[in-house]
């Protein structure tokens, strides 16, 4: 009987969403909230940003957005993909974005396009195309002709494409918001005048594109009318809109926060999240987005910074790879439906807020008509509650918000997780290096080496040290700054020949310095502070000594005031200063020659197409400036893949000619600062809640399954520092080989049992239930922890100080 009325509700769910997504309609908005063909709705969005999973990925990804509640899917238009080259566009492939926003539309969600044409987002530049910085007399998103030029014609051939397309809801399409802009209220003061004159042009320029649905711009406070000011944040539950007749909305509610090379991995408790989002909702809210949903992988060189990592996880509810995290997914399911369930009653009326002590919140949408839902908060973070409300009991644990959509039952408490903890397993494999891969040296790899130095024909000699990006237009991560310099025989720094010490400083964001030839040091930056001061002690020897200094980027700036500012490369002083007897010899004004880029990158090594291929000699080892190649066979199975490039030092790897990224696995997290497990009460902030301390920030890097064959897949790795290849292995990442759930007495009903008539009548205990997340499994074992106060995470539970020794055996006949 039971698991009828569920399946009957689940059918019910199917022909709401259904009946919701209809497009085709006028799009609107007013105080309460977005209006979809005449009707006010309660939005939930995810962002998903289409370059950051694969084409092929996008369909399971959109699916389990809807199956998790999701409504609309929001993304980013990420300029510099689009057009790397001025006037020349690219659509293809991973930035198809029609193909995306037509995929989500089948899927009968909504799109929020926010074309930026600025994106922030951990992304290279922010989302600005190189070439941008060259067009004379250009000032970024300031009230500046030519940049004002430049960002009109991008803005408008996206909109172009999308009429083009119909997808604009006012044609019939999927997209019911766009952005322009992106948090320019955060830093405008900088700009003075002309920049709130910017944001007026910008709100103009906007809606002179004549989309036909609502323009949003987020943490932008004077947003001019009709545009609507949304707020970013780990809460927006205080945000109010410049305008009475503007909803409010959430454009950006991070569900974890990003990694960097060097830091411990942020992550965001989902009671905390699921307390957020109730928060809003119960204050008024009617739209909200997490950022992300699925944050995925910064293929390629996309990722910004600098040292952004090339995961962009970002403890999302979908993880990298796309398979759904728990409880995070479920819990917040949960929550969507819960708030579903207030609907009707929170877009027909304005909230009130009969007074329920410190520290508590009571909030109330109820109608003429005899609709009421109701909000009850505990926002204190210690102790948990009891309060009245409406003459019945509640308890209400710290920092949670409970949900009552007839203002009478509790149908689910932000703290009180009913959705299973699946712990992902990683089974872990050797290269299968292909029996056909010409192998002499018995490794499986051949390799190249990356001549230090000079090797490129595009060379080129002047006087001084040349700020990086201006120099390389971002064509690389990596500049050469060579000099070769006469050494006296009587130069009182070689008195002392073994104390030199050359000095060099950089503005970032890493460095490998070579004299005749040997790697003597490197050095980088951090996330926090992206320069570079390294003393390398060094030998001279009289006559010519060489100095080869590889400079690299790792990510360009993405965010602040006047970001496109920021230089980076080796800007001075360099130096040798003899310790001993305090000679100092400054280079930096030198004839020193620069190449933008490697000899192998000129080359298409990552293709590893090349003839120059050495399988005949001993694989070089620890060594720097190796480019390694191998071939190998995909991992079985269907589950999403990733190298561990443990063994590995820096650089960056193709597979298949395709860019997975750069690789960083030496560059370890400080020691102290994680908490995990992490306590969800009380404010969260970026670096409340890590793990992974004192580790790689990044071992794992994904390769997108489609980018393999079943055999005789390419691997290229470009090595930087020093590396063994062969140290490096596949790992597959599976979820569901155990699952878990716990329940207390004060466990709401799961949401999925509401509307029942259990509700009314029979009020049956909490519900505990254990399903496998995919089809084909089955449960083979259950393993009862404990009736009590059992302690621990899933996997490691233990006994607490109360514990029933008889439960089990009740727990069996049931
Ligand atoms: C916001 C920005 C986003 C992203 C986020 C942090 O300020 O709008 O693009 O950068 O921060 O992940």
């Amino acid at each position: 009987m039971a698991s009828k009325e569920i399946l009957l509700l689940v059918l019910c769910w199917g022909l709401v969403v259904l009946a919701t997504t209809s497009f085709g309609a006028n799009v609107t908005y007013d105080h309460r909230a977005v209006v979809i063909g005449g009707k006010r709705r309660v939005l939930i969005s995810g962002s998903i940003h289409y370059p950051r999973s694969t084409p092929e990925m996008w369909p399971d990804l959109i699916q389990k957005s809807k199956d998790g509640g999701l409504d609309v899917i929001e993304t980013y238009v990420f300029w510099n993909l689009h057009e790397p080259v001025r006037n020349q566009y690219n659509f293809e492939g991973r930035y198809d974005l029609v193909k995306f926003v037509k995929l989500v539309a089948e899927a009968g969600l909504y799109v929020h396009l926010r074309i930026g044409p600025y994106v922030c987002a951990e992304w290279n530049y922010g989302g600005f195309p190189l070439w941008l910085h060259f067009i004379p007399g250009i000032q970024f998103r300031t009230d500046n002709e030519p940049f004002k030029a430049e960002m009109q014609r991008f803005t408008a051939k996206i909109v172009d494409m999308m009429k083009q397309e119909k997808l604009y809801a006012s044609q019939g399409g999927p997209i019911i918001l766009s952005q322009i802009e992106n948090e320019y209220g955060n830093i405008d003061s900088a700009y003075g005048a002309a920049g709130k004159s910017y944001i007026k042009w910008a709100a103009g320029m906007a809606l002179s594109l004549d989309t036909g649905v609502p323009w949003v711009m987020c943490q932008q406070s004077d947003a001019p009318d009709p545009i609507i000011n949304t707020c970013n944040g780990f809460y927006c539950d205080q945000f109010t809109p410049n305008s009475n007749n503007k909803p409010k909305m959430w454009t950006e509610n991070w569900s974890g926060w990003f990694l960097s090379f060097g830091g411990a991995v942020p992550y965001r408790p989902v009671e905390d999240l699921a307390f957020a989002v109730a928060r809003f909702f119960q204050r008024g809210g009617t739209f909200q987005n997490y950022y992300m949903y699925h944050g995925g992988t910064n293929f390629d060189r996309t990722s910004g910074g600098p040292f952004i990592s090339t995961s962009y996880d970002y403890d999302a509810p979908l993880d990298e790879y796309g398979l759904i995290r728990q409880p995070k997914w479920g819990h917040l399911k949960d929550l969507h439906k819960a708030i579903k369930l207030c609907e009707a009653a929170l877009v027909a009326t304005d909230p009130t807020y009969p007074s329920l002590g410190p520290n508590l919140e009571a909030t109330v949408y109820k109608t003429g008509s005899g609709l009421c839902s109701a909000f009850l908060a505990n926002i204190g973070t210690n102790s948990d509650v009891t309060v009245k409300f409406n003459g019945n009991s509640y308890l209400l644990p710290a920092w949670s918000v409970s949900i009552l959509p007839d203002c009478k039952n509790v149908v689910f408490n932000t703290a009180k997780i009913n959705s299973v903890t699946l712990v992902p397993s990683f089974s872990r494999q050797s290269l299968q290096v292909a029996a056909d891969s010409s192998d002499a040296i018995g490794s499986g790899w051949s390799y190249i080496n990356e001549p230090v130095g000079i090797s490129k024909d595009d060379a080129f000699t002047k006087p001084g040290l040349l700020e990086q990006i201006k120099t390389t237009a971002d064509q690389s991560d990596y500049l050469w700054y060579s000099l070769s310099t006469n050494i006296k025989a009587d130069e009182p720094l070689l008195e002392d020949g073994s104390k030199t010490v050359l000095h060099v400083q950089s503005l970032g964001h890493a460095l490998h310095a070579f004299i005749n030839g040997k790697l003597v040091g490197s050095g980088y930056g951090s996330s926090s502070n992206a320069k570079v001061t390294v003393d390398f002690p060094i030998a001279l020897a009289p006559g010519k000594n060489t100095f080869d200094l590889l400079s690299l980027t790792v990510g360009l700036q993405n965010y602040g005031a006047f970001y496109e500012k920021t230089g980076a490369g080796i800007t001075g002083p360099v130096q040798l200063k003899g310790s001993g007897n305090g000679t100092n010899i400054d280079l930096s004004s030198q004839q020193w020659t620069y190449q933008t880029g490697l000899k192998g990158e000129e080359l298409n090594f990552p293709s590893g197409s090349s003839t120059q291929w050495d399988s005949k000699s001993t694989l070089p080892k620890l060594q720097p400036l190796v480019w390694y190649k191998t071939t190998f066979d995909a991992p079985a199975g269907s589950e999403p893949v990733a190298i561990d490039f443990t063994g590995m030092g820096k650089g960056e790897a193709w597979v298949n000619g395709q860019s997975i990224g750069r690789y960083w696995p030496t560059y370890v997290s400080q020691n102290g600062g994680c908490t995990d497990p992490c306590n969800y009460r009380g404010a969260y902030s970026s670096n409340k809640c890590l793990k992974n301390c004192g580790k790689p920030s990044q071992s794992l890097y994904h390769v997108p399954r489609s980018w393999l064959k079943s055999s005789g897949n390419t691997l290229v790795l470009f090595e930087e520092i020093g590396g063994d290849p062969t140290k490096i292995s596949f790992v597959t990442k599976q979820l569901g080989s155990s699952l878990c759930s716990h329940v207390t007495d004060s466990h709401p009903l799961p949401v999925d049992m509401w509307g029942s008539d259990s509700k009314i009548q029979r009020k049956p205990g909490p519900v505990l239930s254990l399903e496998c997340p995919n089809p084909n499994q089955v449960i083979s074992s259950i393993k009862f922890a404990s009736f009590g106060t059992p302690l621990g995470t899933c996997g490691s539970f233990s006994r607490g100080r109360c514990s029933s020794a008889r439960s089990l055996s009740v727990v069996r006949q049931v």
